[in-house]
């Protein structure tokens, strides 16, 4: 169980890295770029940040918002930075802890997404998830039409996706969500053919194969 019998959390941050990425507690540093990843239009979009997100907004979250969800076993939400430089790419949390399930969340920067840093702190997390909390199942919640989330969580082995319209509360308002699940002992790569969209990148003729993508490192 994720959450201790007597309720006392620890503000305990455990660092979790593969080498190449490493996800830490969430620091003051790294408020400006966070502020910057939260103020992208795809944040506002597809996430439940406020809009016109600030520098202030990502101070509160760093300081107050995170390590109270952390201490009453609520959320656990983790800086994911690169391991040599630090740099801020985005967060990774497990969201809505509730008996052995959550829910996982994440956000990256326009410089993070395409890169398989997303990958790479979401394997890292799961990892943490299934075999160091005992997590039996996580759960992926995308709004409609997410794809680029939707595709992540397939490269992940999340399977059985589900529509379910009006589910997902963003900023008051209900919109239409994709849910997805991973067991602790599925494997962690695609269960089935991806039923999405081509990538935009593999679209377009002059990169009949899309972008080279960095293989993603495994835990
Ligand atoms: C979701 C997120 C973490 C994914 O990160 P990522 O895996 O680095 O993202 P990518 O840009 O590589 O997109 C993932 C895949 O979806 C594809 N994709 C992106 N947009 C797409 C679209 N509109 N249609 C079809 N495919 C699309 C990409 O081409 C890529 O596939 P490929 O690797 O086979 O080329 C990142 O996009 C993000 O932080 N977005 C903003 C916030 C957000 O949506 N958070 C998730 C909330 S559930």
């Amino acid at each position: 169980m994720p959450v201790r019998p007597d309720g006392a959390e620890d503000y305990d941050v455990p660092v979790l890295t593969d080498g190449t990425v490493v996800l830490r507690r969430l620091e003051e540093r790294d408020v400006p770029q966070l502020a910057r990843n939260c103020a992208d239009p795809a944040a506002a979009e597809f996430t439940t940040v406020p809009l016109g997100y600030t520098e202030a907004d990502a101070r509160w979250y760093v300081e107050e918002f995170v390590p109270t969800a952390w201490r009453a076993g609520r959320e656990y939400n983790w800086a994911v930075a690169d391991a040599r430089t630090d740099r801020l790419h985005g967060t990774v949390g497990l969201n809505a802890l509730r008996g052995t399930t959550a829910d996982v969340g994440l956000n990256f920067g326009p410089h993070a997404r395409g890169t398989g840093t997303a990958e790479a702190a979401c394997r890292l997390l799961l990892e943490h998830a299934f075999g160091t909390l005992g997590l039996t199942y996580a759960y992926w919640m995308a709004k409609v039409p997410n794809w680029a989330s939707r595709k992540l969580a397939w490269r992940l082995g999340f399977r059985s996706p589900v529509r379910i319209d009006g589910f997902m509360e963003q900023r008051g308002t209900s919109v239409d969500a994709w849910i997805l699940t991973l067991g602790a002992e599925d494997p962690r790569s695609p269960q089935a053919p991806w039923d999405g969209p081509p990538s935009p990148a593999a679209a377009r003729p002059e990169h009949p194969g899309g972008p080279p993508r960095p293989a993603a490192p495994r835990p």
